[in-house]
């Protein structure tokens, strides 16, 4: 999972670019550097189109490069700039996003969705220290994407909370590219969301902040909605196929609502290791900054008297079809996950706009999987390629699932 070595003890501050700064994982790294400015030198920060939003905090951390990738009054976000005097050289579209890579040592790849696998892909073909957030690069390109990082000898290091801790669990130490063949299992710890007890007729009615109400963590709404359909740790298992080259048969999810456990793994010998913490997305983003040293996170420590009791299950794949359906993209291989991540993508966007109910997003990528076959995913277009055909065939669907109910 590991490829090169990561710069470590150096004098200077290492340049931190951030992909989706205005996001929440964004935010919780902007707070975790600022705690170090010796550490790190804000190099970059991009948003989409929250303009407003990313000059407040080009004010505060004077990054060297900005970047608004979608459509923006460009004028108004300038003439806001030089009038507080900040000198950020502000960038806009798309394909600014690689000027906002550049000149960075370390890449936080935090945006949202497939928008965020081409500037991902591009700072691990860079060669950059990729500090990886937006799993659906994974899903998406899982071989492509470890291929090139390879290559370029980029060092990935996992943000999700629960690849941070299998990261943390497994026996890295000993190589750079983590030895498995002791490993018998990985447990993916998932909370279950908001919903996992509530009536499944109730389900049907569930509305977008309810579905965003997660219970231990405060997220971006589509991974909100993702983690309520446990489509999120579906993703998370494709993620966890590609980051540490295991077979899925040895991927397990195991619910456990209090989110203090955040994965763990099991040896051959039976010794199961878990990583604990407060759920706080400040700590695995502060072990990947620092890595592979320590630095404070900011978050509370854990008083496990106070958690008291720590609970598991098995997942109920009735409640929760996206998980299987998850597994069934990842067995079919190919572009079968990018068809899977793109049909959820419209699904949810779909569900938070009110168009669709939530019980209508697992048929919606059931039906986008079964009509569209899966092809050979070796190539970035080709996976752009199936993303395109899947969103268009998703939005025929959510469509035709409103012209149902009206
Ligand atoms: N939140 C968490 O605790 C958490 C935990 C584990 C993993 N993750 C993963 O981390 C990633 C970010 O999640 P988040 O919750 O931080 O998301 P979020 O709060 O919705 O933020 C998304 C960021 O991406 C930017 N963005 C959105 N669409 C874009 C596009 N088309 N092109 C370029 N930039 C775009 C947004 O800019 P605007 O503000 O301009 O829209 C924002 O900066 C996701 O892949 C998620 O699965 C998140």
């Amino acid at each position: 999972m590991m490829h090169g070595h990561p710069r470590t003890g150096a004098a200077t501050k290492r340049k931190l670019a951030i992909l989706g700064a205005t996001g929440s994982v964004g935010r919780n790294t902007l707070d975790v550097a600022a705690r170090h400015p010796d550490a790190y030198a804000i190099h970059s920060l991009t948003a989409n189109t929250s303009a407003d939003e990313l000059i407040e905090l080009c004010l505060v951390h004077q990054p060297v490069v900005a970047v608004l990738s979608g459509s923006v009054d460009e004028g108004a976000a300038r003439r806001r700039l030089k009038e507080e005097g900040c000198l950020t050289e502000l960038l806009c579209g798309s394909a600014a996003l690689s000027s906002a890579v550049e000149g960075a040592d370390v890449v936080m790849a935090a945006i949202v969705g497939a928008a965020g696998l081409a500037p991902t892909l591009s700072a691990a073909r860079a060669g950059k220290q990729v500090l990886l957030a937006n799993k659906e690069a994974l899903v998406m390109a899982g071989p492509l994407f470890m291929g090139e990082a390879r290559k370029a000898g980029a060092v990935l290091l996992p943000i999700d909370s629960e690849h941070n801790a299998v990261f943390q669990c497994l026996p890295a130490g000993r190589s750079a590219r983590a030895d498995l063949s002791e490993v018998r299992r990985i447990l993916l710890t998932a909370s279950g969301g908001p919903f996992r007890t509530m009536r499944l007729e109730a389900l049907e009615k569930v509305t977008p902040d309810e579905a965003c109400a997660h219970p231990n963590w405060v997220m971006g709404r589509k991974i909100s909605v993702d983690s309520a359909t446990m489509m999120n740790k579906g993703l998370e298992v494709i993620e966890a196929r590609w980051l540490f080259d295991v077979e899925p048969s040895r991927i397990e999810v195991v619910i456990h609502p209090e989110s203090i456990i955040h994965s763990l793994v099991e040896y051959i010998d039976g010794s199961v290791i878990a990583q604990l913490g407060n759920p706080d997305m400040r700590v695995p983003i502060a072990h990947a900054l620092a890595y592979p040293r320590r630095m404070a996170s900011g978050a509370s420590f854990l008083d496990l008297a106070k958690v008291a009791q720590l609970n598991f299950a098995a997942p109920d794949l009735a409640r929760f079809p996206c998980l299987g359906l998850a597994y069934a993209a990842l067995a079919a291989g190919g572009t079968a996950p990018a068809i899977l991540n793109a049909a959820n993508e419209v699904a949810v966007e779909a569900f938070l706009r009110k168009r669709i109910g939530f019980t209508e997003i697992g048929p919606v990528i059931e039906h986008v999987m079964g009509r569209i076959a899966a092809g050979e995913a070796t190539t970035l277009e080709e996976i752009l390629e199936a993303d395109h055909v899947a969103r268009a065939c998703a939005m025929d669907r959510v469509e035709h699932c409103e012209e149902r109910a009206a």
